[in-house]
């Protein structure tokens, strides 16, 4: 697991690469953006294809470098997490793809990080973007990621709307991927605590003519909050 890149990485990155803007990453967004640091976390990054792709996309950009862009690349297991940094290394040798773009590989557990009492930190500011590609393949993985963008994701503004976008394949064999997701971001909200949920959903075909049809869903996770009814 993360020697190989996942059909929804590439799925992932060719929208990222299709449509900057949908992911807040135009010149324009990030020249208006209301903080310093632009702050992008992918999850369970693998070999980093969507990480790597977001460099690639910020090197074409020309954004005012008052602003910095950190993008998080994280994993658990020490042997990817090597094989990311070594991708990272190879194609971005200065540390990233600009003096103002910085990509790090670091480690995250999903299964253990709400509970640390003492975080890395990285960690300490929420992000403006995390993505996470085929990250839901178990019953647990989706309430253990919701925990982690309780923490992680920043909190809207008035001008500012951070997103989680996550990409999971649709297999016959693990129905519960996709129904998981829908309930765990949909949970009753305490109706004066902000909760994350749903905001967008998209099936996704992918394939065709000599290639087997695969089918991803495409959820856009974003904060709700209940008291004002507002997103
Ligand atoms: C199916 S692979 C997807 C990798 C990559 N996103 C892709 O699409 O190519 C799942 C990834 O999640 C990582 N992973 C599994 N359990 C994890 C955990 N508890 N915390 C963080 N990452 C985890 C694995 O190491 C692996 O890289």
């Amino acid at each position: 697991m993360g020697a190989q890149t996942w059909g929804g990485s590439c799925v992932l990155a060719d929208l990222i690469a299709g449509d900057p803007e949908s992911f807040g990453l135009s010149v324009a967004q990030l020249n208006a953006h209301s903080s310093e640091v632009f702050r992008i976390l992918e999850l369970g990054a693998g070999t980093g294809l969507v990480s790597l792709t977001i460099g690639n996309v910020l090197q074409q950009l020309k954004f005012q470098n008052t602003r910095r862009i950190e993008i998080v690349a994280t994993d658990y297991y020490p042997r990817v997490l090597d094989n990311l940094s070594n991708n990272i290394r190879s194609n971005f040798p200065e540390g990233g793809p600009s003096s103002d773009v910085s990509i790090v590989a670091h480690p995250l557990d999903w299964s253990t990080f709400a509970s640390e009492g003492k975080r890395d930190g990285l960690f300490n500011e929420p992000f403006d973007l995390v993505l996470g590609a085929d990250i839901v393949y178990e019953p647990e993985h989706a309430p253990w990621i919701r925990s982690c963008l309780l923490h992680l994701l920043r909190r809207p503004s008035a001008t500012e709307m951070p997103l989680s976008h996550l990409i999971v394949t649709k297999r016959s064999t693990h129905s519960f991927e996709a129904n998981i997701i829908e309930k765990v971001f949909a949970m009753d909200c305490d109706p004066l605590v902000p909760c994350l949920r749903v905001v967008e959903r998209d099936i996704l075909t992918y394939g065709g003519d000599t290639r087997e049809e695969v089918e991803y869903v495409y959820y856009k996770i974003g904060w709700f909050y209940p008291a004002q009814g507002r997103k």
